[in-house]
């Protein structure tokens, strides 16, 4: 095994996913839906393998999905691509991000994450031989402190990571924290990478901006979703990276020869999926705050401190009001949810690097993407709280 991955160690989901499979618990760990998509979507796709879209897609994606992507990008942020150059279509936001720091960073450049910070990222990083550096959310609404993100700018930066709406805290970075990040990126002439897969998952009304539409960002974002989370497909891995032609082509220079083209019957179904009337998006939101709505109820009848989210699959914890006192650290709360409770869910600490694991320590993250029924199962299990 190389260094460059020897130190990864498994990811936190793969290992909650086999004790939680081990114990039969109601698995709100991991951040896929246990429901399908909508029937059109999927029937788009098998019409696709059907009509012998099977060979390979052009690498830079079909142009019928570069057309839908960047016409959504039109319909809800008023953001104008040019489908030819500006958008990229990838094997989900994952790959979009990876050949993204591949394809715009070199060694020794630094670029800034926020911290809890989404898993890939930083394996990604050290991939490309570049240096994360972090800065933390802190307190209830997760704010940084603009200071300490100003400390964080450097000669050597080259890029930083906005994750909004953000995984695992569920914080939507408001446009006044966005033109706070957009300033310092002008100032030292930094590019953004943004990851906006929940960007039409987001609650109480709450708006998700888009860093590339503030003033004078469109020149140095590079904007990456997905069809996964919004459709109810994390299985089909179809993302985008969208953004200046000389960002995309850079990202597309990394990406031709990771995955070269991505699922060509998948792709065609993406443009069905994204050309979805408005009613699907706000049949969306408001299934997802109804969801959302009752996880929190559950997690507070079960004595957590919750952390209501403005966006994204998942609600924080913070799990000492109802942890029995032998449990020390999420961790261990995460291994006793599912051992004594029969639920699963996914702590906090995997989301923060060595130095700064204790932050997470008394934090847990549950996935609301689920069924009523696995909603219900779960406050059932969370009825034997105070009872074991
Ligand atoms: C913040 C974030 N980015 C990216 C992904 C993965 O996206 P995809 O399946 O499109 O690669 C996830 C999935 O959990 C996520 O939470």
């Amino acid at each position: 095994m190389s260094q460059r991955v020897a130190r990864f160690g498994t990811t936190i989901f793969a290992d909650i996913n086999a004790l939680a499979g081990e114990h039969g618990a109601v698995n709100l760990g991991q951040g896929a839906p246990d429901f399908d998509g909508p029937p059109e979507v999927l029937a788009a796709a098998v019409e696709a393998v059907q009509s012998a879209l099977n060979q390979y897609a052009p690498g830079i994606g079909m142009a019928s999905v570069r057309q839908a992507i960047a016409a959504h990008a039109q319909r809800f942020y008023s953001q104008r691509l040019n489908p030819d150059s500006d958008v990229l279509v990838t094997s989900g936001a994952t790959e979009a991000m990876f050949a993204a720091i591949l394809g715009l960073t070199d060694p020794g450049d630094e670029v800034i994450v926020f911290e809890p910070v989404y898993d890939t990222y930083v394996p990604n990083l050290i991939m490309a031989c570049a240096a994360p550096r972090y800065v933390p959310l802190r307190g209830e609404d997760w704010r940084f402190d603009a200071d300490e993100l100003a400390r964080a700018f450097n000669r050597r930066t080259k890029a930083i990571v906005v994750n909004t709406p953000h995984n695992p805290t569920g914080k939507v970075f408001s446009r006044d924290e966005l033109r706070i990040i957009a300033e310092l990126c002008l100032k030292h002439n930094v590019l953004a990478l943004t990851d906006e897969v929940y960007e039409h998952i987001v609650y109480d009304g709450a708006n998700h901006v888009r860093l590339a539409t503030l003033a004078g960002m469109a020149e140095r974002t590079l904007t990456i979703s997905s069809l996964g989370k919004t459709f109810s497909v994390t299985g089909w891995k179809i993302g985008w990276a969208m953004g200046p032609a000389a960002m995309v082509q850079a990202v597309n220079q990394a990406h031709q020869f990771i995955t070269y083209a991505v699922a060509a019957p998948l792709q065609a179904a993406a443009a069905t999926a994204l050309n979805l009337p408005l009613g699907f998006y706000e049949n969306l939101q408001s299934n997802y705050q109804a969801r959302r709505d009752r996880m929190v109820e559950i997690l507070r009848r079960a004595g957590f401190k919750v952390f209501p989210p403005q966006g994204s699959y998942f609600v924080m914890i913070d799990w000492r009001g109802a942890a029995p006192r032998h449990v020390q650290d999420d961790m261990q709360f995460a291994r006793w949810l599912i051992e004594d409770i029969g639920v699963a869910c996914i702590p906090a600490s995997p989301f923060y690097h060595e130095a700064d694991k204790h932050l997470g320590r008394y934090f847990a993250r549950f996935a609301v993407c689920k069924k009523d029924e696995t909603l219900e199962a779960a406050a059932e299990q969370f009825a034997k709280l105070g009872k074991t």
